[in-house]
Protein backbone atom coordinates (compact mmCIF):
# COMPACT_ATOMS: atom_id res chain seq x y z
CA UNK A 1 0.00 0.00 0.00
CA UNK A 2 1.21 3.74 -0.88
CA UNK A 3 2.48 5.64 1.55
CA UNK A 4 0.65 8.20 -0.66
CA UNK A 5 -2.79 8.00 1.00
CA UNK A 6 -0.95 8.53 4.73
CA UNK A 7 -1.49 11.58 6.63
CA UNK A 8 1.74 13.52 7.41
CA UNK A 9 0.78 13.09 11.03
CA UNK A 10 1.56 9.93 11.09
CA UNK A 11 4.42 9.60 8.68
CA UNK A 12 5.74 12.27 11.10
CA UNK A 13 5.95 9.68 14.08
CA UNK A 14 7.31 6.27 15.24
CA UNK A 15 5.71 2.75 16.26
CA UNK A 16 6.06 2.72 20.26
CA UNK A 17 9.80 1.29 20.45
CA UNK A 18 9.19 -0.32 23.86
CA UNK A 19 6.01 -2.07 21.79
CA UNK A 20 7.89 -2.78 19.08
CA UNK A 21 10.58 -4.37 21.43
CA UNK A 22 8.48 -6.72 23.13
CA UNK A 23 6.85 -7.70 19.99
CA UNK A 24 9.50 -8.76 18.51
CA UNK A 25 10.30 -11.04 21.82
CA UNK A 26 6.74 -12.60 20.52
CA UNK A 27 7.83 -13.00 17.36
CA UNK A 28 11.42 -14.53 17.58
CA UNK A 29 9.74 -16.66 20.87
CA UNK A 30 7.42 -17.72 17.84
CA UNK A 31 10.15 -18.91 15.76
CA UNK A 32 11.44 -21.23 18.66
CA UNK A 33 14.18 -18.70 20.38
CA UNK A 34 15.01 -18.84 23.63
CA UNK A 35 14.47 -14.82 24.56
CA UNK A 36 14.80 -13.51 28.33
CA UNK A 37 13.19 -10.85 28.01
CA UNK A 38 14.16 -7.53 30.08
CA UNK A 39 11.83 -5.22 27.51
CA UNK A 40 8.81 -6.06 29.64
CA UNK A 41 7.01 -2.52 30.46
CA UNK A 42 3.74 -4.09 32.96
CA UNK A 43 3.51 -5.98 36.05
CA UNK A 44 4.34 -9.59 35.18
CA UNK A 45 1.46 -10.20 38.11
CA UNK A 46 -1.99 -11.01 37.51
CA UNK A 47 -5.09 -8.60 38.43
CA UNK A 48 -5.90 -9.08 42.07
CA UNK A 49 -8.96 -11.35 42.95
CA UNK A 50 -11.24 -8.79 44.79
CA UNK A 51 -10.78 -6.73 41.59
CA UNK A 52 -11.85 -9.52 38.85
CA UNK A 53 -15.04 -10.02 41.41
CA UNK A 54 -15.81 -6.42 40.51
CA UNK A 55 -15.81 -7.04 37.19
CA UNK A 56 -17.78 -9.99 36.89
CA UNK A 57 -20.09 -9.07 38.88
CA UNK A 58 -20.67 -5.37 37.21
CA UNK A 59 -20.71 -7.89 33.25
CA UNK A 60 -23.62 -10.12 35.49
CA UNK A 61 -25.54 -7.23 36.39
CA UNK A 62 -26.26 -5.84 32.98
CA UNK A 63 -23.72 -2.96 33.48
CA UNK A 64 -22.93 -3.29 29.79
CA UNK A 65 -23.20 -0.12 28.36
CA UNK A 66 -22.37 3.09 27.71
CA UNK A 67 -21.19 5.22 30.44
CA UNK A 68 -20.66 9.16 31.02
CA UNK A 69 -17.75 10.03 28.78
CA UNK A 70 -15.71 11.07 31.39
CA UNK A 71 -16.80 7.74 33.80
CA UNK A 72 -19.17 6.21 35.89
CA UNK A 73 -20.29 8.38 39.16
CA UNK A 74 -19.12 5.35 40.51
CA UNK A 75 -15.86 5.63 39.06
CA UNK A 76 -15.06 9.29 39.45
CA UNK A 77 -16.15 9.45 42.95
CA UNK A 78 -14.07 5.86 43.68
CA UNK A 79 -10.88 8.38 41.81
CA UNK A 80 -11.51 11.20 43.88
CA UNK A 81 -11.60 9.06 46.94
CA UNK A 82 -8.18 7.49 45.74
CA UNK A 83 -6.19 10.99 44.87
CA UNK A 84 -7.42 12.41 49.04
CA UNK A 85 -6.19 9.11 50.43
CA UNK A 86 -3.22 8.61 48.77
CA UNK A 87 -1.90 12.20 47.60
CA UNK A 88 -3.91 14.54 50.06
CA UNK A 89 -5.50 16.09 47.10
CA UNK A 90 -8.66 17.48 46.95
CA UNK A 91 -10.57 17.09 43.56
CA UNK A 92 -14.27 17.27 42.52
CA UNK A 93 -16.34 15.41 40.29
CA UNK A 94 -15.91 17.70 37.53
CA UNK A 95 -12.62 17.98 38.11
CA UNK A 96 -11.00 14.25 37.09
CA UNK A 97 -11.80 12.18 33.70
CA UNK A 98 -11.50 8.52 33.34
CA UNK A 99 -9.84 7.03 29.54
CA UNK A 100 -8.48 3.97 28.32
CA UNK A 101 -5.28 4.07 30.26
CA UNK A 102 -3.04 6.67 30.84
CA UNK A 103 -1.58 6.95 27.57
CA UNK A 104 -4.94 8.08 26.02
CA UNK A 105 -5.53 10.85 28.91
CA UNK A 106 -2.33 12.38 28.01
CA UNK A 107 -2.77 11.86 24.33
CA UNK A 108 -6.54 14.05 24.92
CA UNK A 109 -4.92 16.58 26.96
CA UNK A 110 -2.36 17.14 24.60
CA UNK A 111 -5.24 17.47 21.70
CA UNK A 112 -7.20 19.18 23.92
CA UNK A 113 -4.89 21.72 24.04
CA UNK A 114 -2.07 22.40 21.61
CA UNK A 115 -1.97 24.40 18.30
CA UNK A 116 0.39 24.65 15.78
CA UNK A 117 3.90 26.23 16.74
CA UNK A 118 3.42 25.52 21.02
CA UNK A 119 5.96 23.69 22.49
CA UNK A 120 5.92 20.71 24.62
CA UNK A 121 8.94 20.23 27.21
CA UNK A 122 10.45 16.96 27.83
CA UNK A 123 13.57 15.58 29.13
CA UNK A 124 15.49 13.12 28.91
CA UNK A 125 15.47 9.88 29.19
CA UNK A 126 11.55 10.27 28.51
CA UNK A 127 8.83 7.77 28.54
CA UNK A 128 8.97 6.52 24.79
CA UNK A 129 5.52 8.33 23.68
CA UNK A 130 5.68 12.10 25.09
CA UNK A 131 7.19 13.49 21.78
CA UNK A 132 5.61 11.67 19.55
CA UNK A 133 1.79 12.51 21.08
CA UNK A 134 3.02 15.84 20.98
CA UNK A 135 4.00 15.85 17.78
CA UNK A 136 0.70 14.15 16.62
CA UNK A 137 -0.97 17.13 17.93
CA UNK A 138 0.77 19.77 15.86
CA UNK A 139 3.47 20.91 18.71
CA UNK A 140 7.02 20.70 19.01
CA UNK A 141 8.38 18.64 21.48
CA UNK A 142 11.60 20.64 23.19
CA UNK A 143 13.99 18.45 24.40
CA UNK A 144 16.09 18.77 27.62
CA UNK A 145 19.02 16.72 28.30
CA UNK A 146 19.06 14.28 31.37
CA UNK A 147 22.65 14.16 33.25
CA UNK A 148 22.78 10.79 35.00
CA UNK A 149 24.92 12.78 37.47
CA UNK A 150 22.15 14.61 38.82
CA UNK A 151 20.32 11.29 39.12
CA UNK A 152 18.23 11.93 35.57
CA UNK A 153 16.28 14.93 37.11
CA UNK A 154 15.11 17.70 35.50
CA UNK A 155 17.00 20.80 37.07
CA UNK A 156 15.27 24.48 37.60
CA UNK A 157 17.94 25.80 35.80
CA UNK A 158 17.20 23.62 32.84
CA UNK A 159 13.78 23.89 33.13
CA UNK A 160 13.75 27.49 33.46
CA UNK A 161 16.39 28.05 30.10
CA UNK A 162 14.04 25.79 28.26
CA UNK A 163 10.42 27.82 28.85
CA UNK A 164 9.40 30.19 26.06
CA UNK A 165 6.56 32.10 25.26
CA UNK A 166 5.41 29.14 23.21
CA UNK A 167 5.87 26.91 25.58
CA UNK A 168 2.18 25.35 26.36
CA UNK A 169 3.27 22.19 28.33
CA UNK A 170 5.61 20.96 30.67
CA UNK A 171 5.35 17.19 31.59
CA UNK A 172 7.03 15.69 34.79
CA UNK A 173 7.17 11.83 35.65
CA UNK A 174 7.99 10.85 38.72
CA UNK A 175 8.36 8.10 39.17
CA UNK A 176 10.53 7.81 36.11
CA UNK A 177 10.14 5.81 33.32
CA UNK A 178 12.90 4.47 32.39
CA UNK A 179 15.55 5.93 34.79
CA UNK A 180 13.68 5.18 37.67
CA UNK A 181 14.43 8.70 39.56
CA UNK A 182 12.10 9.53 41.83
CA UNK A 183 11.94 13.61 43.14
CA UNK A 184 12.28 14.18 46.46
CA UNK A 185 10.34 17.15 48.22
CA UNK A 186 13.16 19.49 47.84
CA UNK A 187 13.47 18.83 44.23
CA UNK A 188 9.85 19.31 43.59
CA UNK A 189 10.02 22.67 45.51
CA UNK A 190 12.55 24.03 43.48
CA UNK A 191 10.52 23.13 40.42
CA UNK A 192 7.69 24.97 41.09
CA UNK A 193 9.52 27.94 42.19
CA UNK A 194 10.50 27.79 38.03
CA UNK A 195 7.04 27.01 36.80
CA UNK A 196 5.04 29.39 39.37
CA UNK A 197 6.81 32.15 36.92
CA UNK A 198 5.53 31.25 33.72
CA UNK A 199 1.89 30.89 34.34
CA UNK A 200 1.01 30.46 31.09
CA UNK A 201 2.48 26.66 30.98
CA UNK A 202 0.51 23.88 32.16
CA UNK A 203 1.78 21.45 33.67
CA UNK A 204 1.53 17.72 33.10
CA UNK A 205 2.50 14.93 36.45
CA UNK A 206 2.18 11.79 34.85
CA UNK A 207 2.51 9.96 38.20
CA UNK A 208 1.43 6.39 36.74
CA UNK A 209 4.43 4.63 38.56
CA UNK A 210 3.39 5.98 42.21
CA UNK A 211 2.94 2.96 44.23
CA UNK A 212 6.71 1.59 43.39
CA UNK A 213 9.12 3.35 45.47
CA UNK A 214 11.75 1.82 47.49
CA UNK A 215 14.06 1.93 50.02
CA UNK A 216 13.54 5.54 51.97
CA UNK A 217 12.17 7.02 48.46
CA UNK A 218 8.89 8.59 48.33
CA UNK A 219 6.17 9.71 46.14
CA UNK A 220 4.68 13.40 46.30
CA UNK A 221 2.40 14.92 43.82
CA UNK A 222 3.80 18.05 42.76
CA UNK A 223 0.53 19.84 43.81
CA UNK A 224 0.64 19.21 47.09
CA UNK A 225 3.60 20.92 47.49
CA UNK A 226 2.51 23.39 45.57
CA UNK A 227 -1.25 23.80 45.96
CA UNK A 228 -1.12 26.92 43.61
CA UNK A 229 -0.07 25.56 40.63
CA UNK A 230 -2.96 22.75 40.53
CA UNK A 231 -5.18 25.35 38.83
CA UNK A 232 -3.28 24.17 35.55
CA UNK A 233 -1.60 21.02 36.60
CA UNK A 234 -3.02 17.62 34.96
CA UNK A 235 -2.27 14.62 37.11
CA UNK A 236 -2.00 11.43 34.62
CA UNK A 237 -2.62 8.05 36.58
CA UNK A 238 -4.35 4.70 36.57
CA UNK A 239 -4.81 1.20 37.15
CA UNK A 240 -2.58 -0.01 34.54
CA UNK A 241 0.82 -0.24 36.53
CA UNK A 242 0.01 -0.15 40.55
CA UNK A 243 -2.64 -2.39 39.67
CA UNK A 244 -1.30 -4.86 37.72
CA UNK A 245 -4.39 -4.07 35.03
CA UNK A 246 -2.38 -2.81 32.06
CA UNK A 247 -4.50 -5.22 29.65
CA UNK A 248 -7.95 -3.30 31.30
CA UNK A 249 -6.78 -0.26 29.62
CA UNK A 250 -8.60 2.31 32.77
CA UNK A 251 -6.38 5.45 33.51
CA UNK A 252 -7.55 8.90 34.48
CA UNK A 253 -6.44 12.67 34.92
CA UNK A 254 -7.39 14.89 37.27
CA UNK A 255 -7.05 19.12 36.71
CA UNK A 256 -9.02 21.97 36.28
CA UNK A 257 -12.68 21.71 35.35
CA UNK A 258 -12.46 23.57 31.99
CA UNK A 259 -9.21 20.95 30.83
CA UNK A 260 -10.98 18.50 31.84
CA UNK A 261 -14.64 19.60 29.71
CA UNK A 262 -12.55 19.68 26.91
CA UNK A 263 -11.09 15.93 26.93
CA UNK A 264 -14.47 14.84 27.72
CA UNK A 265 -15.87 16.66 24.59
CA UNK A 266 -12.80 14.94 22.66
CA UNK A 267 -13.61 11.67 24.16
CA UNK A 268 -17.34 11.87 23.43
CA UNK A 269 -16.36 11.85 19.61
CA UNK A 270 -13.15 9.63 20.01
CA UNK A 271 -13.63 6.37 22.41
CA UNK A 272 -17.67 7.81 24.08
CA UNK A 273 -16.27 6.21 27.30
CA UNK A 274 -14.00 3.58 29.11
CA UNK A 275 -14.94 -0.28 29.02
CA UNK A 276 -17.99 0.10 31.68
CA UNK A 277 -16.41 -3.62 33.00
CA UNK A 278 -12.93 -2.04 33.37
CA UNK A 279 -14.69 1.01 34.96
CA UNK A 280 -16.12 -0.94 37.96
CA UNK A 281 -13.04 -3.43 38.15
CA UNK A 282 -11.15 0.05 38.82
CA UNK A 283 -13.75 1.27 41.49
CA UNK A 284 -12.70 -1.82 43.46
CA UNK A 285 -8.78 -1.20 42.74
CA UNK A 286 -8.97 2.61 43.84
CA UNK A 287 -11.11 2.20 47.04
CA UNK A 288 -10.89 -1.63 47.56
CA UNK A 289 -8.57 -3.51 49.64
CA UNK A 290 -4.89 -1.93 49.12
CA UNK A 291 -2.44 -4.75 50.97
CA UNK A 292 -2.10 -6.64 47.33
CA UNK A 293 -0.42 -3.54 45.95
CA UNK A 294 1.93 -3.34 49.15
CA UNK A 295 2.50 -7.01 48.43
CA UNK A 296 3.49 -6.60 44.49
CA UNK A 297 5.58 -3.44 45.95
CA UNK A 298 7.66 -5.69 48.29
CA UNK A 299 8.41 -8.03 45.18
CA UNK A 300 9.51 -5.62 43.07
CA UNK A 301 11.87 -4.09 45.74
CA UNK A 302 13.42 -7.56 46.43
CA UNK A 303 13.68 -7.89 42.38
CA UNK A 304 15.45 -5.03 42.38
CA UNK A 305 17.84 -5.36 44.70
CA UNK A 306 18.46 -8.98 43.33
CA UNK A 307 19.32 -7.19 39.69
CA UNK A 308 21.15 -4.70 40.95
CA UNK A 309 23.75 -7.34 42.96
CA UNK A 310 23.88 -9.20 40.05
CA UNK A 311 24.39 -6.09 37.81
CA UNK A 312 27.19 -4.58 40.01
CA UNK A 313 30.56 -6.85 39.00
CA UNK A 314 29.77 -6.87 35.87
CA UNK A 315 32.13 -4.94 33.42
CA UNK A 316 31.59 -2.31 31.04
CA UNK A 317 28.16 -1.25 32.46
CA UNK A 318 26.96 0.87 35.48
CA UNK A 319 24.09 2.17 36.69
CA UNK A 320 22.52 4.48 39.43
CA UNK A 321 19.60 3.08 41.24
CA UNK A 322 16.36 3.31 40.53
CA UNK A 323 14.25 4.98 43.28
CA UNK A 324 11.43 3.91 41.77
CA UNK A 325 9.45 1.95 38.74
CA UNK A 326 10.35 -1.29 37.96
CA UNK A 327 13.55 -0.64 35.60
CA UNK A 328 17.56 -0.01 35.40
CA UNK A 329 18.64 2.30 32.87
CA UNK A 330 21.77 1.21 32.62
CA UNK A 331 24.57 3.29 31.29
CA UNK A 332 26.85 1.23 28.56
CA UNK A 333 29.00 3.77 27.36
CA UNK A 334 32.32 1.92 28.27
CA UNK A 335 30.80 -0.93 25.84
CA UNK A 336 31.25 1.50 22.94
CA UNK A 337 33.74 0.78 19.98
CA UNK A 338 33.78 -2.57 21.18
CA UNK A 339 34.06 -5.54 19.04
CA UNK A 340 32.04 -8.80 18.82
CA UNK A 341 33.38 -12.72 18.68
CA UNK A 342 31.95 -11.99 14.78
CA UNK A 343 34.22 -8.44 14.39
CA UNK A 344 31.73 -6.06 14.53
CA UNK A 345 32.30 -2.58 16.32
CA UNK A 346 29.51 -1.82 18.54
CA UNK A 347 28.97 2.09 17.61
CA UNK A 348 25.74 2.42 19.84
CA UNK A 349 23.16 1.47 22.36
CA UNK A 350 21.01 0.76 19.34
CA UNK A 351 23.49 -1.83 18.01
CA UNK A 352 24.54 -3.69 21.46
CA UNK A 353 20.54 -3.97 22.20
CA UNK A 354 20.44 -5.90 18.54
CA UNK A 355 23.53 -7.71 19.06
CA UNK A 356 22.50 -9.10 22.59
CA UNK A 357 19.04 -10.43 21.17
CA UNK A 358 21.08 -11.50 17.82
CA UNK A 359 23.81 -13.29 19.75
CA UNK A 360 22.64 -13.63 23.65
CA UNK A 361 19.14 -14.42 23.72
CA UNK A 362 18.78 -11.15 25.26
CA UNK A 363 16.23 -8.63 24.73
CA UNK A 364 16.17 -4.96 25.99
CA UNK A 365 15.43 -1.67 24.84
CA UNK A 366 18.13 0.90 23.72
CA UNK A 367 18.49 4.57 25.48
CA UNK A 368 17.84 5.87 21.92
CA UNK A 369 14.09 4.81 22.22
CA UNK A 370 14.22 7.11 25.61
CA UNK A 371 16.32 9.99 23.69
CA UNK A 372 19.23 9.39 26.52
CA UNK A 373 22.17 7.20 24.64
CA UNK A 374 24.47 5.20 25.01
CA UNK A 375 22.19 3.70 27.64
CA UNK A 376 20.03 0.34 28.37
CA UNK A 377 16.79 -0.47 29.63
CA UNK A 378 16.60 -3.26 31.91
CA UNK A 379 12.81 -4.34 33.44
CA UNK A 380 12.61 -6.45 36.37
CA UNK A 381 9.13 -6.65 36.13
CA UNK A 382 9.36 -10.61 35.76
CA UNK A 383 10.30 -13.36 37.92
CA UNK A 384 13.60 -13.85 39.95
CA UNK A 385 14.47 -16.70 37.58
CA UNK A 386 14.49 -14.04 34.76
CA UNK A 387 16.38 -11.73 36.34
CA UNK A 388 18.71 -14.52 37.27
CA UNK A 389 19.16 -15.79 33.50
CA UNK A 390 18.96 -12.55 31.63
CA UNK A 391 21.89 -10.96 34.00
CA UNK A 392 24.03 -13.99 33.74
CA UNK A 393 23.45 -13.37 29.60
CA UNK A 394 24.49 -9.88 30.02
CA UNK A 395 27.67 -10.53 31.79
CA UNK A 396 28.92 -13.34 29.22
CA UNK A 397 27.91 -10.87 26.47
CA UNK A 398 29.92 -8.25 28.25
CA UNK A 399 32.99 -10.83 29.19
CA UNK A 400 33.06 -11.75 25.16
CA UNK A 401 33.26 -7.79 24.08
CA UNK A 402 37.05 -6.90 23.20
C1 LIG B 1 5.59 6.88 32.17
C2 LIG B 1 4.36 6.26 31.62
N1 LIG B 1 3.25 7.00 31.51
C3 LIG B 1 2.11 6.50 31.03
C4 LIG B 1 2.03 5.19 30.61
C5 LIG B 1 0.72 4.71 30.06
O1 LIG B 1 0.14 3.69 30.78
P1 LIG B 1 -1.27 3.09 30.40
O2 LIG B 1 -1.73 3.72 29.15
O3 LIG B 1 -1.07 1.63 30.28
O4 LIG B 1 -2.16 3.44 31.57
C6 LIG B 1 3.16 4.38 30.67
C7 LIG B 1 3.13 2.99 30.18
O5 LIG B 1 4.12 2.35 29.94
C8 LIG B 1 4.35 4.93 31.19
O6 LIG B 1 5.47 4.19 31.29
Amino acid sequence: MSTAFLSNRVLGIEPSPSIAANALVTELRALGRDIVNFTVGEPDFDTPEHILHAASAAMHSGDTHYTATTGTLALRKAICQKLERDNGLTYGLDEVVAGCGGKHIIYHALAATLNLGDEVIVHTPYWVSYPDIARLNDATPVIIPGDETNGFKLSPEALEKSITPRSKWVILNTPNNPSGAVYNETELLALAAVLRKHPHVLIMADEIYEQFVYGDALHVSLTRLAPDLKARTLIVNGASKGYAMTGWRLGFGAGPAWLIAAIGKLLSQTTTCPSSISQAAAVAAFVGDQAPIAGMREIYQHRRDRMLELLTPITGLSFTPPDGAFYVFANVSALMGKTTQSGDVIQNDSELVAHLLKEHGLATVSGAAYGMSPYIRLSFASSLDVIEEGCRRLKEACQQLR
